[in-house]
């Protein structure tokens, strides 16, 4: 495992719209980091790298990660004929659009689409789908999975990451319990993910076979000043509002201050915000 800083090649701010650059930085750059490094250790050094003949479909890909970890990794002349990015929320899609729209990828075509149900795509159509720190979040995650498998060609790889150790989630807990102990922790979204076997699970359940699918672990440990201030900011805001129910103004208040600690002490510990996560490459 290593522990890797954001990497320099990263095409920011250039790729990235407003919204997908607040996205970026508020998690720490964690899902388009490991992703690019997945991407150039583990792809492309696969059987099956991406390459200009490809057709690569980034779903639920929030503001077009993917499509920005290809683009940050590959040289031009490897990069994939066509991507399809897709999102089910219409301002992830428009800010994928915007971030896109001057990247040297030969054609991608930002859409609406729901992961778990993808009728409006053919059958065996792309030869990688990239589904990024997303499967926990869906309704139905089996679904998804059936459907990534559907719209793979026979011989097409999917990357499916999920996390083993959300750092956020520790962090919002650690300031809860500095302030109101005896609230409930906020919930994080389908934690059976977080344990060992439940992805391979749900993959091989869902399609694919068990010999054709390959899990390994990476670690990132964010350590520099702007990315553990946007994953601060993350966690002092609106998305992190359910950690805060039942607490009064004062307590309120005292909440950024709580995270601001909560962070130095994950700092301390972990010589960073310390993130680890599954890797699934599976062939279909
Ligand atoms: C944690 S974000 C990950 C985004 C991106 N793949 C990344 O690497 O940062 C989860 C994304 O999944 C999207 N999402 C959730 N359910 C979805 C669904 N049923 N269909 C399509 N997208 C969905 C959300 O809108 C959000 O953009």
């Amino acid at each position: 495992m290593t522990s890797q800083p954001q990497h320099p090649h990263l095409p920011l701010p250039d790729y990235f719209s407003k919204f997908a650059s607040i996205y970026a930085r508020q998690t720490g750059h964690s899902t388009l980091n490991i992703l690019a490094e997945v991407i150039s250790q583990n792809v492309q050094t696969s059987a099956h790298p991406i390459g200009p003949d490809s057709v690569v479909h980034d779903t639920a890909a929030g503001p077009g990660i993917g499509a920005a970890a290809l683009v940050a990794k590959l040289p031009k002349e490897q990069l994939p004929k066509e991507v399809l990015v897709s999102d089910n929320v219409p301002m992830m899609v428009s800010g994928a659009r915007d971030s896109l729209v001057a990247s040297p990828l030969p054609h991608v075509e930002c859409k609406e689409l729901d992961s778990q149900d993808l009728s409006s795509v053919p059958d065996n159509y792309f030869t990688h789908s990239i589904d990024n720190f997303s499967i926990f979040t869906f309704v139905r995650p089996a679904d998804a999975v059936r459907e990534t498998y559907r719209t793979l060609r026979p011989g097409g790889l999917a990357i499916v990451t999920c996390w083993r150790r959300f750092a956020p989630m520790f962090i919002v807990h650690a300031a809860q319990k500095k302030i109101r102990p005896d609230l409930p922790l906020m919930p994080t979204p389908s934690p059976e993910f977080y344990e060992e076997g439940v992805l391979e699970r749900v993959v091989e359940e869902n399609g694919f076979t068990k010999d054709n699918v390959t899990l390994v672990e990476r670690e990132l440990v964010v350590s520099d000043d702007e990315n553990i201030g946007g994953l601060t900011t993350l966690m002092s805001g609106p998305m992190m509002a359910k950690a805060r129910e039942g607490y009064t103004e004062e307590e309120e208040s005292r909440w950024v201050d709580s995270v601001k600690q909560s962070v130095k002490e994950e700092v301390e510990q972990n010589g960073g915000i310390k993130f680890q996560a599954y890797i699934l490459l599976a062939t279909k």
